[in-house]
């Protein structure tokens, strides 16, 4: 890592469980991007820990729908925590155990925020919030059976009436939670609405285990202020890093070197061709190629042509052509249409 990020609050290395966090931003779990590639490149940037998307442990005992490219992982990415989502807990439980034999992650963390219907609607994800018993169950479960530090991810509740981050808090502390990150907006909210960073600081002050704020954070002014006025232990950063994933390492979207974003590109596009294979490499990449070809002043229609490019070396060869073109680099996206 080139730079660590300048932020006026001091930045503490933290434990979770035995697991030492060393750098004050993470990467979000995100289903569909946070593949090994690209938690490597913001791992090598400066995120302080490898989150896996989530994985349906449905799966993982059913021997149905492959998962397992989501738990592959590269040695230099540890910490590496594996997300697990579910509404069963015994079935989490079973299926945590096989995936720590095969894979040893250092921390699992159980989804209890994703609002997305198909996951609340099996009683997974945010839908965990609403009924604590269950939340005990997987917490106390997990713990029990494992030597490796158990984490959650979590929303403010489901919906205004009904935020519980406070109790749901509490629960997974005393029944031996080593870590929560707070998502603060509730279900409801989605993605809506401005982030409620006084929940955070509660949360951080109700708590000895600890917090990892979360949601909307698109600067290192942002960062700063979360940190400030929650005291929160570190930051998990999500959509921003998908266009900037050089927030890692200090640089707002505006500040990064052309030296630094070419080198990165370049090793992020190499590297999900080496996980996916070339074709599903390409198509994959393209989420992340729009939004790095969005930092270069070409017209729309020539940036969904090259994207939509279907051969493999054409397109790897079209891509790097254009981005090898410093005098075109304008640094910073002026709209972020799709997020
Ligand atoms: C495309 C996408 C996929 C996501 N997948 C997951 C997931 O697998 N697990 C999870 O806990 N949260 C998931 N999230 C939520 C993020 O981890 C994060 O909580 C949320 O995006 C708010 O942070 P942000 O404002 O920095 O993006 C996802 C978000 C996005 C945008």
């Amino acid at each position: 890592m080139d730079r660590v990020p300048q932020l006026s609050h001091s930045f503490r290395p933290f434990l979770i469980g035995d697991v030492q966090v060393n750098n004050p931003f993470i990467l979000a779990p995100m289903d569909g991007i946070s593949d090994s590639p690209f938690r490597l490149i913001t791992r090598e940037l400066g995120s302080a820990v490898s989150y896996t998307e989530f994985i349906n442990t449905m799966d993982v005992v059913s021997h149905g729908v492959s998962y397992e490219k989501r738990c592959f992982f590269s040695e230099a990415e540890r910490p590496v925590v594996f997300q697990l989502f579910d509404d069963d807990p015994a079935r989490m439980i079973k299926a945590s155990l096989k995936l720590y034999q095969r894979w040893k992650p250092d921390i699992i963390d159980v989804n209890m925020g994703c609002s997305v219907r198909h996951v609340v609607n099996r009683g997974a994800g945010a839908e965990l919030l609403r009924h604590p018993n269950k939340i005990i169950e997987i917490v106390d479960g997990l713990v029990k059976v494992h030597s490796i530090p158990i984490t959650i991810k979590i929303r403010l509740g489901w919906d205004e009436l009904s935020k519980n981050y406070l109790e749901v808090g509490r629960i997974a502390q005393d029944y031996g939670a080593s870590a929560i990150t707070l998502h603060a907006r509730t279900k409801e909210q989605n993605f809506m609405d401005p982030i409620d960073l006084e929940s955070i600081a509660s949360l951080k002050q109700s708590l000895q285990i600890p917090v990892i704020g979360n949601g909307n954070i698109q600067s290192i002014k942002d960062a700063d202020q979360m940190f400030e006025y929650t005291e929160c232990d570190a930051v998990m950063i999500g959509r921003a890093a998908i266009w900037n994933p050089w927030i890692f390492s200090g640089f707002d979207e505006n500040e990064v070197p052309y030296s630094l974003f070419l080198e990165t590109v370049k090793k992020h596009l190499e590297t999900m061709k080496q996980f996916h294979g070339p074709e599903k490499g390409c198509i994959v990449f393209r989420k992340f190629a729009k939004k790095y070809l969005q930092k270069f002043s070409i017209p729309a229609e020539r940036i969904v042509e090259i994207i939509t490019t279907q051969d493999p070396v054409q397109f790897t060869n079209t891509f790097f052509h254009l981005i090898e073109n410093k005098n075109l680099y304008v640094r910073s996206i002026t709209k972020h249409d799709d997020e």
